[in-house]
């Protein structure tokens, strides 16, 4: 395995592209923008420049980790030399299925592909494909350079060899793998997004403030951020999404999302990426200060 082809030039995409070229992969990073192509170069370098000034990488590292990323707008020859191609585009169903059937037709035969969707079937995904065996889930968490987890989620026929290779080229990364079934939110976000809307829930009924319900359980639970901030990083309209991925997949009530977080979603407030969510983001300010719509 040395030629590993990323698709999405975005948060996932370009901290997934980090990751592989920092441990000596050759990577292909496509886009269809040029422009989100130079603007995830630029993030890299300086997620790169925050490990070299802490010492954990040398500069001749960093430099080193840059020229094994090649850049490309067109799949197709993007794709060409993959051994493993990991789709990190939009969270979108259709969006998904057009890509996975165009990687099929023409990344190699024995490329394995890998989604890093955090919600959508890989099993769906897989049967676009003509060699479903060889499709499964990759799941990093944001930031990719810095959270230690891979979901590694089984499709319904992906195949014991390809969930080996991908756990093992996981731990080539010093990230821990753990191996799950495809279920609606899979584990991550099974668990995590009913609590941040239980989060929404306890503001929306007005039982506590936004800085009071993510002290509680930043300082009571350990969590390194509450669940309103991690929603806010995350992204308002990714949650929501998630959130209805597992109230249609099982039809149960207990997964429906709060009318606030549909209201805020709807009103574009999407959290850190848009500059206002249930906290207020001001560029190279860290401070953390409550949305005025909650005080
Ligand atoms: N690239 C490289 N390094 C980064 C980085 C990045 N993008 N972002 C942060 N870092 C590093 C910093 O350099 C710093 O390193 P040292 O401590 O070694 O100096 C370290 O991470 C901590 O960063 P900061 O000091 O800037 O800030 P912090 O202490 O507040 O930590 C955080 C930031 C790591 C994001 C932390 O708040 C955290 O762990 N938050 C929770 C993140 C989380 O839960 N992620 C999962 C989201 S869910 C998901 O991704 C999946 C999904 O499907 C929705």
């Amino acid at each position: 395995m040395q030629h590993i082809s990323v698709i999405g030039g975005g948060t996932m995409g370009n901290g997934i592209a980090h990751v592989f070229a920092q441990y000596g992969f050759q990577v292909s990073l496509i886009d269809v923008q040029q422009a989100a192509l130079d603007k995830a170069i630029a993030t890299i370098s300086k997620n790169l420049d925050r490990q070299v000034a802490k010492g954990s990488l040398t500069e001749a590292e960093k430099e080193a980790t840059l020229q094994r990323i090649q850049l490309f707008t067109q799949l197709e020859g993007g794709v060409a030399k993959a051994d493993l191609v990991v789709e990190a585009a939009t969270e979108n169903v259709d969006l998904k299925l057009r890509i996975f059937r165009e990687m099929d037709a023409t990344a190699p035969d024995a490329a394995i592909l890998a989604t890093n969707t955090s919600s959508i079937s890989i099993t769906q995904i897989a049967a676009a494909t003509k060699r479903p065996a060889q499709v499964i889930g990759m799941h990093f968490m944001n930031p990719v350079p810095v959270m230690k987890l891979v979901e590694v989620i089984r499709g319904y026929a992906t195949s014991d060899a390809v969930t080996a290779t991908i756990m093992d080229l996981s731990r080539r990364l010093e990230k821990t793998p753990v191996e799950v079934n495809d279920y609606p939110g899979f584990v991550a976000n099974r668990i995590l997004m009913p609590m941040i809307n239980e989060a929404i829930y306890t503001l929306y009924e007005g039982v506590s403030g936004v800085h009071e319900i993510d002290t509680v359980m930043k300082l009571g639970m350990a969590h390194p951020m509450g669940p309103l901030q991690l929603a806010d990083f995350i992204g308002l309209d990714v949650c929501l999404a998630i959130l209805r991925v597992l109230h249609d997949g099982f039809g149960q009530p207990k997964y429906a999302p709060c009318p606030l977080l549909v209201n805020m979603v709807m009103a574009g407030k999407l959290g850190a990426k848009k500059g206002e969510g249930f906290y207020v983001y001001t560029p190279g300010s860290k401070e953390l200060v409550v949305s005025p719509s909650f005080k």
